[in-house]
């Protein structure tokens, strides 16, 4: 499924975060896509720091853009000298991926910085120079409060990342009220899984993790009882809201999610299909908060983005399973 808005022939597109998952994904979308369009990434990649948990400070990686013909910029969200490259670009349009994406990241200086600190900046940038932004922000902001997620009710997060993200949505209504005619979407995504995710490693979707543990070990490992629930969204879809997002009838913040949730049973179920059986265990869940259910409501984002998920879980893992095999074979990444 795809949707091509009004003409983006000749516009000036910048993806923050571009050499990420996401943000690749929406790279290789638009150049297939829309080929007059100029397409520019945006991104610091990988720096070789680490935080405690042992995950990298950013993920970005060039092998996410291994035939991207566009312009990539390298560069850092929180240095005012990268961000006057941003200014000079004079882009019509900012999709605002960048962020520290690591939920498990507990500094709260660093996570402010770049997720919160920067975006207003980019949103100041925007404003200067005219330009719409579709920014990423998370259903981390609805914390572990009772499915279905509203925009709006119930947001209460439960780590420094989800808190993050809901700052970065209140920054954007008040900014919204303060420069009326600015055109400003924020996107909660809810779990999303499919290709080019494999190097964030630990952080990658449960889709790619058990995916990967089937091939490998013929056994996947799983918090008790697999019954944990989630709103898993395929990255074709979550490119097709941000770009349906450039003709919202209404700026604001919309949940991206299927409106259906589903348990980590049901990808081992989905990926048994694919691969066949394979053994599971079941261990204790050692994390404290642990969001049990996440399932987006998606009312307003089809009203007011004319959005429609593709994919529900099984065909999204039957479209991504090559990749995975691909994987685990060695054929790429290797
Ligand atoms: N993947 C998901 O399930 C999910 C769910 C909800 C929200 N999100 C949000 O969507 C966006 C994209 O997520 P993703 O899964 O592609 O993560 P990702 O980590 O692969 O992509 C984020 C990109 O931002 C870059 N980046 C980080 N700090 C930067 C900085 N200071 N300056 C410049 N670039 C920087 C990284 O190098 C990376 O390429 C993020 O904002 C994330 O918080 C993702």
């Amino acid at each position: 499924m795809r949707y091509i808005p009004n003409d983006l022939a000749g516009k000036k597109i910048l993806i923050t975060g571009g050499g990420g998952f996401i943000g690749s994904n929406l790279a290789f979308y638009l150049q297939k896509n829309h080929p007059a369009a100029n397409i520019t990434v945006f991104d610091c990649f990988r720096t070789g720091e680490f935080f405690p948990s042992g995950n990298p400070t950013s993920f970005g990686d060039q092998r996410n853009l291994d035939g991207f013909n566009g312009e990539i910029i390298h560069g850092n969200i929180n240095s005012k000298e990268d961000l006057q490259k941003i200014v000079a670009g004079k882009f019509d349009i900012i999709f605002h991926q960048a962020a520290i994406s690591d939920t498990t990241v507990e500094d709260e200086a660093i996570m402010l910085q770049t997720n919160v600190k920067a975006f207003s900046d980019i949103l100041v940038i925007a404003q200067q120079t005219n330009a719409k932004v579709i920014y990423a922000s998370s259903a981390g902001t609805y914390g572990n409060s009772a499915p279905p997620n509203r925009v709006g009710a119930q947001e209460t997060p439960t780590n420094v990342y989800g808190s993050s993200k809901l700052l970065m949505d209140i920054i954007a209504s008040k900014f919204l009220l303060e420069n009326e005619g600015m055109h400003i979407v924020g996107l909660r995504y809810f779990n999303v899984f499919g290709p080019r995710e494999f190097l964030k490693g630990k952080t990658a979707s449960m889709i790619l993790q058990l995916g990967l543990q089937a091939l490998s070990n013929k056994k996947v490992r799983l918090f008790k009882f697999g019954e944990q629930h989630r709103d898993f969204i395929y990255v074709e879809d979550v490119v097709q809201a941000n770009i349906k997002a450039l003709d919202a009838v209404k700026p604001g913040v919309y949940n991206v999610g299927t409106g259906i949730s589903r348990t980590f049973n049901d990808i081992v179920k989905a990926l048994a299909q694919e691969i066949g059986e394979f053994e599971v265990e079941y261990f204790d869940n050692p994390y404290a908060f642990y969001q049990n259910h996440t399932q987006a409501d998606i009312q307003e984002t089809k009203e007011m983005l004319n959005f429609e998920p593709g994919f529900s879980l099984e065909p999204g893992i039957s479209s991504y399973i090559n990749e995975i095999k691909a994987i685990h074979e060695q054929k790429i990444y290797s």
